[in-house]
């Protein structure tokens, strides 16, 4: 069986209790032998800095670097509001994702059925939906780089983003959404020729739709099941997944892919694997957090890096029947539901898994 390495970024605030519930499957998938997970653990973010001065390490960097895939909880907190602005704890995860050319960032959000009255909006609007938003992650506003449409390097990263996008459609829907402001930024220009050329060349059974981004957010809230998959770009991904999020009952639930090229010669590709949601520094250490979207971005890291998409399909299966048996972290609690700690939902998953697994 081969062995996979992967790095544990836990992070700060509710990050290492997340975390601790993905260790909880990762240890169980070694005992029974249905994978084989070498792990280290490092340091990012404010608790970098508290050890280091800085948000990551290049030692840290270098173990990310060789490992087979990255774990990553979450960074920042108030705690650090003042240190200098190139030490924060965001910068840890920013260098991460710029060095290790982390470019596509895949989104996925589901409403489980259970959770269909969780969201702020009405069941009908929700209820069923599964959309995927891929987010360009190493550029744009984020890292500063000209917005010229002379920017040819970047407008080959845009094209292999778009190539991710309509893949990914294929296998879904079949449909796909490109999301730009060509009517204000020159990015935008670029981004819509990008994605124009890529599918006449090489896409055309796919169906292609551009939506201004904020009339696309409008639209995300207005009939969110009008979408299959959404193509973006770092800042515009940043802010329309946050609102997905919430059309999937709780921030807690999103998960997320980043992605790198795939090495011709290794046939491997860089990746981390994250939790859409932050620190939440207000609950941290309180047993409250939602482990569910930390618990699904391991699982994409089974789907994404290690093709074991059947058991990524089991976790997902067992987070459903979980929450149809009608147990939630606060963020999710309605009425007639058995609140539980971010331990007891982390360990009411394995069990599932475990029956699934038989
Ligand atoms: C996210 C986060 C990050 C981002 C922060 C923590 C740097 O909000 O992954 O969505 O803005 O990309
Ligand atoms: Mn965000």
């Amino acid at each position: 069986m081969a062995t996979h390495k992967l790095l544990l970024l836990p992070g700060d605030g509710i990050g290492p209790e997340v975390m601790a519930e993905v260790k909880r499957l990762i240890d169980w998938l070694n005992a029974q032998g249905i994978a084989h997970f070498e792990t280290e653990q490092g340091l990012v973010g404010g608790a970098a800095y508290d050890a280091s001065q800085l948000s990551i390490t290049d030692a840290t960097m270098a173990q990310a670097s060789a490992a087979d895939a990255v774990i990553f909880g979450a960074v920042g907190g108030p705690k650090w509001d003042s240190v200098p602005y190139d030490a924060r704890p965001e910068a840890g995860l920013l260098r991460l994702r710029k060095e290790l050319g982390l470019f596509a960032n895949l989104r996925p959000a589901v409403c489980y059925p259970a959770l269909a009255d969780a969201s702020s909006l009405k069941r009908e609007v929700v209820e069923g939906l599964d959309i995927m938003i891929v987010r360009e992650l190493t550029g744009g506003v984020y890292f500063g780089e000209p917005k010229t449409i002379t920017d040819l390097g970047n407008g080959q990263k845009r094209a292999i983003d778009t190539q991710v996008a309509f893949d990914l459609a294929r296998k879904r829907r079949n449909k796909l959404t490109s999301m730009e402001k060509r009517n204000v930024m020159k990015s935008g220009v670029l981004w819509n020729e990008v994605v124009t050329q890529v599918h006449a060349r090489e896409y055309k059974d796919v169906e292609l739709e551009h939506q201004l981004a904020d009339s696309g957010g409008m639209n995300l809230v207005k009939w969110p099941k009008q979408f299959d998959v959404i193509v973006t770009d770092n800042l515009f991904g940043d802010m329309l997944s946050d609102i997905a999020a919430m059309l999937t009952g709780s921030l807690g639930m999103l998960p997320s892919a980043s992605l790198g090229e795939v090495d011709v010669k290794t046939k491997k590709r860089k990746s981390l694997f994250e939790p859409v949601h932050g620190s939440a520094p207000d609950i941290a250490g309180r047993g409250l957090a939602n482990p569910i979207a930390m618990i699904a971005s391991f699982g994409m890291a089974l789907r994404y890096s290690f093709d074991m998409g059947a058991l990524a399909d089991k976790v997902d299966s067992a987070i459903a029947a979980v929450l149809a048996n009608g147990l939630r972290t606060a963020d999710i609690k309605s009425e007639g539901t058995t609140a539980v700690s971010t331990t007891q939902m982390g360990e009411a998953i394995l069990k599932e898994l475990q029956a699934l697994q038989g």
